[in-house]
């Protein structure tokens, strides 16, 4: 089984991802790593000196590596999902999960966020506020798409594992 946490730059995927893996017993595996790994390099390099194409190229490529195997619970890149036919290869290959936060949550949390994004490293607090809400809204189509939403304010644990129906004995 494979599990894809999906959901915005700066929504908490990975700690939940980990998270899970944990209580699961499930590899854990974060989408941006497996992409510096298979092209040597940093994300922000990647996107200065191939660009946003190449890098969806190779976050193509590494999305399909993993679904060549199994038993990985995914933190996903927060637009993995949207581009390509990514969102129906994850829902085809594996369960998926949204990790829903409101563009104040999202704000919040991407303005004091130690992480180098390269899609929003360079703006102000103002461009920031109006760039979460205008990619939110370009890419929900892609996140609705997911098998389950959690509400990223109020994550219950038991339910998303209750949800997912895993016996934690194996
Ligand atoms: C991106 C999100 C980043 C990373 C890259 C592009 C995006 O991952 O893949 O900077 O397009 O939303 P996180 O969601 O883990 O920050």
């Amino acid at each position: 089984m494979n599990i894809f946490i999906i959901g915005f730059m700066g929504s908490g995927k990975s700690s939940l991802a980990q998270r899970l893996s944990n209580i699961l017993n499930l590899n854990f595996i974060d989408i941006d790593e497996e992409i510096e790994n298979l092209s040597d390099l940093k994300i922000s390099e990647i996107f200065q000196q191939k660009g946003e194409d190449e890098f969806r190229n190779i976050e193509r490529q590494c999305l399909l590596n993993i679904i060549n195997t199994d038993n990985n619970i995914i933190a996903t890149g927060g637009g993995t999902p949207c581009f390509f036919d990514n969102m129906d290869v994850i829902n085809k290959n594996g369960v998926s999960i949204y990790l829903k936060m409101t563009p104040a949550q999202l704000f919040r949390r991407l303005k004091n966020s130690k992480t180098p994004r390269p899609l929003v490293k360079e703006l102000n607090y103002f461009q920031l506020k109006e760039t979460i809400i205008y990619m939110l809204s370009k890419r929900e189509k892609f996140y609705s798409q997911a098998n389950y939403i959690v509400d990223g304010k109020n994550i219950d644990i038991k339910q998303i594992i209750s949800f997912l129906n895993i016996d934690q004995s194996r």
